[in-house]
């Protein structure tokens, strides 16, 4: 049975909203859970969820469908967001994936064997001036090539942490 592992994190949630509209913290106390259960949310959260927020068990899962950044299966440790849409798809995003899904040996909707990389595809991540960007866990990759984006995987790989933003230099995103 999943349980939050500080009350007083979601006390703190609570406090934020109305006592009678408490139901208004469903969505921050996903992302609670999802942060507490190796980045995913099961049954056992939403029922979790259900009873804190005195809200049906179907009233959660709803929330919790609807949104990409909720995972309701269990993903790997690093979870990358594929950016699909026009901007990134211009920019070459569609070669990056296929160079990372054969990199890997995985499709998309896929966890490798070791349990490192999840693959995602999904709509714009309103990151698009630095085109095409790859989020990996709560972070951004952006100017990517297959080249610069290869090295990165290489880099988690080894247990190292990644360069967050443009992979090419720029300053924010400056020309
Ligand atoms: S189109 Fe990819 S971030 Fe907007």
């Amino acid at each position: 049975m999943f349980k939050f592992n500080d009350e007083n994190q979601v006390q703190k949630i609570l406090a934020k909203y109305p006592a009678e509209r408490k139901k208004s913290a469903v969505m921050p106390l996903l992302d609670l859970a999802q942060r507490q259960n190796a980045n995913w949310i099961s049954k056992d959260v939403i029922s979790c969820i259900s009873e804190i927020l005195e809200m049906p068990e179907i009233k959660v899962y709803e929330v919790a469908s609807f949104y990409t950044m909720y995972n309701l299966k269990p993903v790997g440790k690093y979870l990358l967001q594929f950016c699909r849409t026009t901007p990134c798809m211009l920019r070459g995003i569609d070669q990056i994936i296929k160079d990372c899904k054969e990199k890997l040996g995985i499709e998309m909707d896929a966890t490798t064997i070791d349990g490192l990389f999840t693959l995602k595809e999904v709509e714009c991540l309103g990151a698009c001036v630095n085109a095409p960007i790859v989020q990996i866990n709560d972070d951004f990759a952006e100017d990517l090539t297959s080249e610069n984006f290869l090295k990165i995987l290489d880099e988690l790989k080894a247990g190292k942490a990644f360069k967050v933003g443009s992979q090419t230099g720029r300053q924010c995103s400056a020309a």
